[in-house]
């Protein structure tokens, strides 16, 4: 495999020392994306919240800011996120943050237990996206909201080659496969061609 592809498979799974890289640099330059999206939502304070392929942790931080008295839950599948994530968080870790490893496709957590559910650049990557789209219905409360943010909107992007595993989906695709999984009130939203929000209600 060469460097590159190497490089951006750490997006899939960051692992090592170039899996830490990757983590630092997404914590920074997914900010315009994850500021964007969640700004689009109307928080409440003492929210419980999960985010799902939270990567280095920085939208953890993100949606703590955003509801006083909140909780933040983060998953992911690979354990360097994971470390990364505690430490990025580690002010607040074990008391308003909690971090686990695991995955999209079996989530560790109670039913209807979160108000919100974010997944902020890690669809492409989820086996089975229909069935993880029916676990975050499972652990939404009734009104909660999930909130998918991407910046690769086509199916037959370039980063679908550079990132083993990766399917990108076009928004539309994603808003219907989250009313197929019961979801309503579905909206898509868009900051320039390549950055969508799609969100949707459990009812
Ligand atoms: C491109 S990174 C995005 C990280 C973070 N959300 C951000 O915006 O910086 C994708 C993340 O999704 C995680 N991931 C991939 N497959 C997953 C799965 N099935 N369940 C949970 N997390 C997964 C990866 O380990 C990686 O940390």
């Amino acid at each position: 495999m060469g460097l590159l592809k190497s490089f951006f498979t750490n997006c899939v799974h960051p692992q090592g020392r170039m899996g830490r890289a990757m983590l630092r640099f997404m914590n920074f330059c997914h900010a315009p994306l994850t500021n964007w999206g969640l700004g689009l939502i109307e928080f409440r304070d003492g929210w419980t919240m999960l985010d799902i392929g939270c990567g280095g942790g920085a939208t953890l931080t993100r949606l703590l800011k955003r509801s006083k008295d909140s909780k933040v839950y983060g998953i992911d599948i690979s354990q360097e996120s994971v470390e990364k994530a505690r430490k990025f968080n580690a002010e607040w870790l074990d008391k308003q943050v909690f971090v686990s490893q695991g995955s999209a496709e079996k989530l560790p957590y109670e039913n209807e237990l979160f108000d919100l559910v974010t997944a902020v650049e890690t669809v492409y990557f989820w086996p089975n996206l229909p069935d993880c789209m029916q676990e975050v219905r499972r652990v939404l409360k009734s009104g909660g909201r999930f909130a998918i943010l991407v910046e690769v909107v086509d199916s037959d992007s370039k980063w679908n080659d550079l990132c083993e595993g990766m399917t990108a989906y076009p928004p539309e695709q994603l808003k219907k496969m989250l009313d197929e999984a019961g979801f309503v009130n579905i909206e898509i939203h868009r900051m320039k061609p390549s950055n969508a929000a799609i969100i949707g209600v459990k009812p």
